[in-house]
């Protein structure tokens, strides 16, 4: 039914034509961590050598919790919003002494680090630990908003859990991490916010905007 057809549909497409970036080489969630709390605020093409460079520098979180005031500043001058960075420190030392270096697998648990929150949260533990949660960032509004004509309103705070559980019955079970990658590639590739090219999409038969005309309707979002 559908929802097999449009995960087997999404998943051809971001096996073929998926962005090749470091933080999807292998499985370890410290990588996944450190690259979605980098993208948070930051283009794909300007974290890829702070990503590089970041990993080479603390290879470990045991590393990341030892460093240097200095020595991380450093490695974050660029960025912007340091306070990301601390927070990245503080969190490895939580990992270290109270979870004794094993991480939480589930995105309840990965909650409860330091500055981690419900996005960040459901990334790691989909991406490197396959829980079976939905990634649901500015790419999930924008292209479920789009494939389903979700009208709710994505500036309201309640509408992130609308969204979550609209989605979480349309992650692939088997392979969580790479649905949810594979949904920030349409997000940033035929379906973008300014210039989407719905019509060329490999999701063409399920966008219901793209049929009604409507692409640039959704997401809805109230100005501040
Ligand atoms: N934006 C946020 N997380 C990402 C990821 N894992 N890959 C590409 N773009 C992203």
């Amino acid at each position: 039914e559908t929802i097999v057809d449009f995960r087997r549909t999404l998943l051809a497409w971001y096996d073929a034509k998926g962005r090749d970036l470091p933080w999807r080489h292998g499985r370890n969630p410290y990588h996944t961590w450190i690259s979605e709390v980098m993208l948070q605020q930051t283009q794909v093409q300007t974290v890829i050598p702070y990503y590089e460079n970041f990993i080479a520098t603390f290879p470990t979180v045991a590393d990341l919790a030892q460093a240097p005031e200095a020595t991380l500043l450093k490695a974050w001058q660029g960025l912007g919003y340091y306070s990301r960075a601390r927070n990245l420190q503080r969190a490895a030392q939580q990992l270290v002494t109270d979870y004794h270096g094993q991480w939480p697998e589930t995105a309840t648990e990965l909650e409860d680090l330091i500055g981690v929150g419900p996005y960040t949260a459901s990334a790691i533990a989909s991406i490197a630990f396959d829980q079976v949660v939905p990634a649901v960032d500015g790419n999930a509004f924008r292209v479920f908003s789009r494939l389903l004509m979700i009208d709710a309103d994505i500036a309201k705070p309640k509408t992130r859990q609308l969204f979550t559980d609209i989605i979480q019955p349309i992650v692939d079970p088997k392979r969580p991490g790479a649905f949810n990658q594979a949904i920030m590639d349409l997000g940033s590739s035929y379906m973008t916010a300014k210039n989407p090219d719905p019509e060329h999409s490999p999701v063409r038969r399920f966008d219901a905007s793209y049929h009604a005309g409507r692409v640039l309707d959704f997401p809805v979002k109230t100005k501040a």
